[in-house]
This record gives C-alpha cells, structure tokens and sequence, in this order.
C-alpha cells in the first residue's frame, strides 16, 4: 500500500485525479490539503468537500494557504476561464455545510502525519507548494520522514503554460516550490513535458462514465465539459490529465523515464517560476546549482497510451456510489 497526502487546489483535473487515488486499490489516501490556485482557497476548500461527500472519501480534507509563501508577493487571480467560476467548470457547487474541513491548517495536518507515518508518506502535490514550505518551514525534520513528494509542476525542456517560460503552479509561488526541490527529501517532478503529452479525449472520458455507470463517474464527466471546451484548439477534443499524471506515477512508475539533477526555480523577473534542472553529469562553471543541494528526478518521457488506461480500469474499477 501506498501512504498518500494528496496536495491540491480542485480543479477539474485536480477532480479526477482525486477519484482515481480514491479508487485505486493499493492507495491508502490518508488525506486531503487544500491550497489555493485554480481557484481562491475558500473555493478550493469548498470543492475537496465537495467532492469527499460526493464520492464518499473518508479521509480528511485540512485547508491550507491562501497566499504566497511570502506573503504580498505579487500574485496572480484564479483561471478562471480553465475551471470555470466554482473551480469545477461551473456546474454549479453548492455551499457544503455538512461535511467539515479537519481542523488542523494543511501544513500541520502535513507534519503531524508525516511524524505518525515516518518513512512512508508519499505526498502528491498538484496545485502551488506553498502548503509543503510551510510545512517544512514549521518542521524542517520532516524531510528525513517523508518516502518521496511527488509533483506535478514545472516545465523542463519545454515552454511553460502561464509564460513561455513558467508553469501555472510553480509559477503561482516560485519561492515555495524552490524551498520544496531543493529540500533533501526524495522529488519526483511530473512537468508538462510529459503531462502535455498525456490527453483524454471526450469519448475517451465519455467511455468511463458509460463503463462506471454510477453517478461518481458521471459528476466527473460534467465537470470536465468546461475545462475540455478550453483545450479546444490547443490539444485535440480532449483534456490535458495534468494531475493524474503524478498520481500514476506513484502506482506505475516504469510508465515514466526521468533524469536526476539538482531543480531550482527562477524566483522574480521576466522568467519568474522556470523551473531548471542542472542534469548530473554536466559540468557548468560555479552557479547557484552547486553547493549541498539534492540531485532531484524530473519526468522527460512518458508512456501516455498507458498511463490513460490505466487512469480509465482505475476509476471504473468502482461500480457502485
Ligand atoms: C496545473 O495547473 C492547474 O491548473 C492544474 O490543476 C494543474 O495542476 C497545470 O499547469
Ligand atoms: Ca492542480
């Protein structure tokens, strides 16, 4: 079994990644931490309990941050022409007032669980890393705990998707997600150059709500709708499964090739949140790349076929609500 954090700001993407982790047989979801990005965190929040009382997850859902790590650092509003105004492409999200967040912020939750688990918590972050710098802010013992963080975030060897140079999450705290890959625990980052790769088509979508057949997978469909509209043009009929990328990468990482080298991220400036690997084995001249910083994987090929799949036997392996 896989111990998992799961790390987010839902998020339509965010949405079905949730539900295969949720599904998956050997993923123990120990629980939920919400952060802002797609939407503002009291909408981020309000999603993941959304979704907990829909799907009827168990775990718990703990809110975390609502602004940088450093605080008033410019930031940047919602995309809300991705996600749409509720964050889950506008079906209309009701206010939850049955289903209670935990009480403890995210970056709390995050150590508390890492300390009750030591050595076997995968955290799976797919929104800002704001939370997980807090977290090692607040315990900075942590990374010798944790089994491995898992990210989807940044762009290698390809353009980013906010800027030519930047991805939307690394981008949305470039101080935190450079506090988080240069920590010394165990990263895996699942960027764009694999997960652009990685499309679901709309009957491919449409395929797992028919073979479910409850109304798990049915709220998944609808909430896609919007979020395939926006790809429109920019992938064909279907919708980039950013977030579920990461989350496969932890059940099926012979589904990835990856290259080791020390991460940092471009924090200010017009390239504000690249993200830039120093690959082991290439000598440079003396940089802010050298030094007692962690050799870290980053994502450079994935076999997309498979990873959709397996996405798909995932969520329909559940047939009942
Ligand atoms: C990432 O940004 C968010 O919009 C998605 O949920 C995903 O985590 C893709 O750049
Ligand atoms: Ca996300």
């Amino acid at each position: 079994m896989h111990k998992v954090i799961f790390d987010t700001d839902p998020g339509v993407d965010d949405a079905m990644a949730l539900l295969f982790l949720h599904h998956h047989a050997d993923i123990d979801l120990l629980g939920v931490t919400t952060v802002f990005g797609n939407a503002e965190i009291d909408v981020t929040t309000r999603n993941a309990l959304f979704l907990k009382r829909e799907w009827k997850i168990d775990s718990p859902v703990s809110r975390g941050a609502g602004e940088t790590f450093i605080p008033h650092r410019v930031s940047h509003a919602p995309p809300k022409f991705i996600h749409g105004d509720d964050g889950l492409g506008n079906i209309g999200v009701p206010e939850v007032t049955d289903v209670h967040p935990d009480p403890r912020p995210a970056h709390r939750f995050i150590v508390e669980t890492v300390r009750a688990n030591p050595g076997e918590v995968t955290i799976v972050a797919v929104g800002r890393m704001t939370n997980l710098a807090n977290a090692l802010k607040e315990d900075p013992e942590i990374v010798d705990l944790v089994k491995e963080i898992v990210i989807m975030g940044g762009a290698f060897d390809v353009n980013g998707n906010v800027t030519p140079a930047a991805e939307a999450n690394i981008h949305g705290d470039p101080e935190a997600a450079d506090v988080v890959m240069t920590a010394r625990w165990p990263v895996v980052v699942v960027g764009l150059d694999v997960t652009m790769q990685t499309v679901m088509t709309r009957s491919q979508l449409a395929d797992i709500r028919d073979a479910a057949g409850t109304s798990r997978a049915r709220l998944l469909f609808d909430l896609s709708q919007f979020y395939i509209d926006f790809y429109e043009g920019l992938v064909d009929d279907g919708m980039v499964v950013h977030d579920s990328c990461a989350c496969v990468y932890v059940v099926a990482p012979e589904l990835f090739k990856t290259r080791s080298g020390v991460i940092r991220v471009v924090c200010g400036g017009i390239a504000d949140g690249q993200t830039i690997q120093k690959p082991d084995g290439r000598g440079f001249g003396p940089s802010d790349w050298d030094g007692d910083l962690p050799s870290q994987k980053i994502c450079t090929e994935i076999d997309a076929p498979a990873v959709l799949k397996l996405i798909h036997d995932v969520i329909v392996s559940v047939r009942e609500d």
